[in-house]
């Protein structure tokens, strides 16, 4: 997804505004480009494809000066061209503005501007805005931008420069995530911590509304109505080589392999092994207020999501209460029943994904009370939620999410262990469990020493054009995250089924070319697992079996076996999953793909 840099300062922008952007290439995006004020005038320098381009176009025409915006785009509006990226800069080319997000009234905008005898060179929404602030400038470019802003529907984090106001960032945000970076007479702005993080480590989190000036002596933050309002400065607390590869060829594998550390870190200070329960400081309720509720909605998006449904099974197993679990694109648009009883759970990697602040936003105007399970600190969900836990898996790099999705399991089962023990579940069950996840983190490192047999595995099946993944009951949800992983970054179409009710359809597809990986840990529905994946045997299918011991069951119907240590039957998917990453990373990496920025793929997707 889109990313923002911005500087003012002593020193010279540009180094500042490219690493900044290198930082935030893990987002996803297909253009980039940079605008600096060079003493005279604006000077803007933009590229199609990789940050490199924009780097060779720099080479070769050079450009300097303090104060500077950069931008990496991941196109909406018009392709992914030079033209079409930012930054936009108005007819006289003397504002330039960069812009995450959407003008939802661009086109009518554009069509009064252009009236007015503006001059439009791209097809982005963004470009209205440098006009607009072109028509609205009368000196101030914070009054300017706080003029044009009024006129715009949408969602913006935008930073502008203009040669009329020099010396000068003015940012501002409305529903895209922004931060101010506050140095040492040098200021920066940015939409994600890690495009700043080597200069500084105090950053003002900007609210829905914010206008933030910022020049060499220091910044201001106004409301919509240019009246001052006081922000807190927060300090970063992780560091820079968390977020770099530390020895990895991608993120994706370092982050596979940090799943015992990070569901470590989601446990640490949580746990009341003698009372069987979870202690959770960000909750925001009473035990009685906890009690109240009826029933539990959960929404989320794509992995998100699937841990989602693991949580639905472990409340409604444990803590005996209703609970249903949406996508946020399709909740936020129906009309779901949701009372001031309702608990609303909201699940987020980022705490940026558009649909899911969306429907957060929508339970809450229906009264819910909504509890954010989010790892990026700060974020919008983890804000505007009134209550939560942050996972902390720490910065999750690669585009597919795979450390995430195992601390969201985790934080659910917290969660669930905390309403559980209140209403019915007794202390012995919750010691139990609470051993179990303990056991955990070795557990995984364990799996992980069979990363090499995987990649052996990657080697016999890279060139299958489908896959199918079966499992059931809390496992389901493991197939359709193994399906999902395998998709996304190596383009092998891939379906996740409950492996039942494969035979109401997807038993049509089975051949000897199709590869099935079935989740057949010894729970409770081994046996049923069993005769499904005779019935694919039957047809010829090769079968690829996650298992958790000798099974003697299985014997001559399975081709390929994972072994996983035991757990419970709930933390199985936990565990299950990490050979299902590393397969799909294996396979991916077999195949020449671009593991930690698949195609067409963002990290935080912040648009519709
Ligand atoms: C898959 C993946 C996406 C995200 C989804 C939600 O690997 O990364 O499916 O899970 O876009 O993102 P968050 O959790 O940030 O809301």
């Amino acid at each position: 997804m889109c990313g923002i840099v911005g500087y003012v300062g002593p020193n010279l922008a540009n180094p500042v505004l490219v690493e900044g952007l290198r930082r935030l290439e893990y987002r996803g995006y297909d253009s980039a480009g940079i605008a600096v004020m060079n003493g005279n005038g604006l000077e803007t320098r933009k590229a199609a494809g990789k940050i490199s381009r924009l780097e060779e176009e720099l080479a070769a025409s050079p450009i300097s000066g303090n104060t500077g915006i950069a931008h990496t785009r991941w196109a909406t509006h018009g392709a992914p061209t030079q033209c079409n990226a930012h930054p936009h800069v108005d007819c006289k080319g003397h504002i330039a503005v960069v812009h995450n997000g959407i003008i939802e009234n661009s086109s009518v905008l554009r069509k009064q501007l252009e009236a007015n005898g503006h001059k439009f060179v791209s097809e982005t929404d963004t470009e209205t805005l440098a006009h607009l602030i072109e028509e609205a400038f009368e000196g101030s470019l914070e009054d300017a931008v706080i003029d044009a802003l009024q006129e715009v529907e949408g969602t913006y984090g935008i930073a502008v420069i203009s040669s009329d106001d020099p010396d000068k960032i003015v940012a501002a945000r409305k529903g895209s995530p922004l931060l101010l970076g506050i140095g040492d007479n040098e200021f920066y702005v940015a939409s994600d911590a890690s495009a700043i993080l080597a200069h500084t480590r105090d950053v003002i989190y900007l609210d829905d509304g914010d206008i933030a000036v910022l020049d060499r002596k220091g910044y201001h933050v106004l409301d919509e109505r240019s009246r001052r309002l006081s922000r807190k400065v927060s300090r970063i607390d992780w560091d820079l080589d968390q977020i770099e590869r530390g020895g990895f060829d991608h993120f994706m594998l370092k982050e596979i392999f940090e799943q015992g550390a990070s569901i470590e870190n989601t446990m640490r200070g949580r746990l009341l092994d003698g009372e069987g329960t979870s202690k959770l400081g960000g909750i925001n309720l009473s035990d009685e207020e906890l009690l109240q509720f009826d029933n539990v909605v959960i929404t989320a998006c794509g992995t998100s999501w699937h841990s989602a449904l693991i949580g639905e099974h472990m409340l409604e197993e444990m803590a005996r209460i209703p609970v249903e679990v949406e996508y946020a694109s399709e909740f936020r648009y129906r009309n779901p029943i949701i009372t001031d009883r309702t608990l609303c759970i909201v699940i987020s990697q980022s705490g940026e994904t558009a649909d899911t602040l969306a429907a957060m936003r929508e339970a809450k105007n229906r009264g819910a009370f909504t509890y954010g399970i989010v790892n990026v600190v700060g974020s919008s969900i983890a804000r505007e939620s009134d209550g939560g836990i942050y996972v902390h898996a720490g910065p999750e790099i690669g585009v597919a999410s795979t450390k995430a999705f195992t601390c969201q399991v985790i934080a659910l089962l917290l969660f669930t262990l905390k309403l559980a023990r209140l209403r019915n579940l007794s202390v012995v069950r919750g010691r139990e469990i609470i051993e179990a996840m303990r056991a955990l983190p070795a557990q995984i490192r364990k799996i992980l020493d069979s990363a090499p047999r995987i990649e052996d595995l990657a080697e016999e099946f890279k060139d299958s054009t489908n896959f199918l993944y079966l499992g059931r009951g809390y496992n389901f949800p493991t197939a359709l995250e193994g399906a999902l992983k395998l998709k996304e970054i190596s383009y092998i179409h891939a379906e996740g089924y409950p492996a039942a009710e494969m035979k109401h359809g997807p038993i049509a597809l089975i051949d000897a070319e199709m590869p099935v990986v079935f989740i057949t840990p010894h729970d409770s529905v081994f046996d049923k697992v069993v005769s499904n994946v005779q019935e694919v045997k039957a047809r010829g299918a090769r079968v690829i079996a996650i298992t958790t011991g000798e099974e003697p069951a299985l014997a001559g119907k399975i081709d390929y076996e994972i072994r996983i240590p035991p757990t419970i039957e709930m933390l199985i998917p936990v565990l299950a999953v990490v050979p299902l990453q590393l397969l799909a990373y294996y396979i991916a990496v077999k195949r020449g793909a671009n593991v930690d920025q698949p195609r067409n793929l963002a990290k935080s997707v912040t648009v519709e």
